[in-house]
């Protein structure tokens, strides 16, 4: 059976030192972690060190938001795969609806996102998600197998531990989530295209998450759904209740 996974992407909030106090907040919950989720934190780059010296290893994974294509060299501002794993880094989200939309990255460059990952044994968390208009349209899975599109440079077998986001556009930051069907249905159709790049055993086990608006309140509905293989949260990761419940409801045993 697949973990279920759930992790926080701070976009551009926290300071170094208040992202230190989320992980001890965190750590000193009343009760501890749940034991049979994996939990993840991306915060913003000028943060990771610290909190990487603070979560150690395998406890919570340590994500970075993103990573630039080039291995070094003069790129004012970029920051490269072997930087991030120097700071404790294990997984990197790539292709976030953000950047694709705000610093408009491409296939072409997620895929050398993903390569200079491989290079450093960093685990690529895709993100792929249709806009309202593409949804409107009836083009929803043309969209996800463009992005999809960009693992395609990977045809013998996934980058190593990948895992996918599903984070439909519409539903990021606006308070409306997907239902928990529309979301499963995506997550299926994803797990078919998986299936046909890589196979039968590539696609039972890759973990999809799904993103968007999700809360305390409608995390369990979605977590009911067997292809939901946990949550990429933004607004409610920020708290360490809201971040915490969503997590608890994550879990596949019932708690007592
Ligand atoms: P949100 O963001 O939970 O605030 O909608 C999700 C994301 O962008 O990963």
């Amino acid at each position: 059976m697949r973990r279920r996974y759930v992790v926080g992407n701070w976009k551009m909030n926290k300071t170094p030192y208040e992202a230190q106090l989320f992980v001890e907040e965190l750590f000193s919950v009343e009760g501890g972690l749940p034991e049979d989720v994996e939990l993840g934190i991306a915060p913003p780059y000028p943060a990771l060190d610290r909190v990487g010296a603070t979560v150690g290893p395998s406890l919570v994974h340590l994500l970075a938001q993103d990573v630039y294509q080039e291995v070094s060299g003069p790129h004012t501002g970029e920051v490269s795969a072997e930087m991030l794993k120097a700071c404790g880094v294990t997984q990197v989200i790539v292709g976030h609806s953000e950047r694709r939309r705000y610093r408009n990255e491409h296939e072409i460059d997620l895929t050398r996102k993903i390569e200079r990952l491989a290079e450093a044994y960093i685990t690529p968390l895709y993100c792929v998600g249709e806009t309202l208009g593409e949804r409107e349209a009836g083009t929803t899975e043309r969209a996800l197998s463009k992005q999809m599109s960009a693992l395609e440079a990977f045809p013998e077998a996934a980058p190593r531990g990948l895992v996918l986001a599903y984070e439909p556009v519409w539903a990021i930051g606006t308070g409306r989530s997907a239902t928990p069907a529309m979301a499963a249905d995506v997550h299926r159709a994803l797990r078919e295209m998986v299936r046909s790049f890589w196979g039968k055993e590539a696609a039972e086990k890759i973990r999809i998450l799904y993103g968007g608006s999700v809360t305390p309140e409608n995390a369990a509905a979605l977590f009911e759904e067997e292809d939901i293989d946990g949550a990429l949260v933004g607004g409610a990761s920020l708290k360490v209740a809201s971040f915490l419940a969503i997590a608890r409801a994550a879990r596949r045993t019932v708690p007592d």
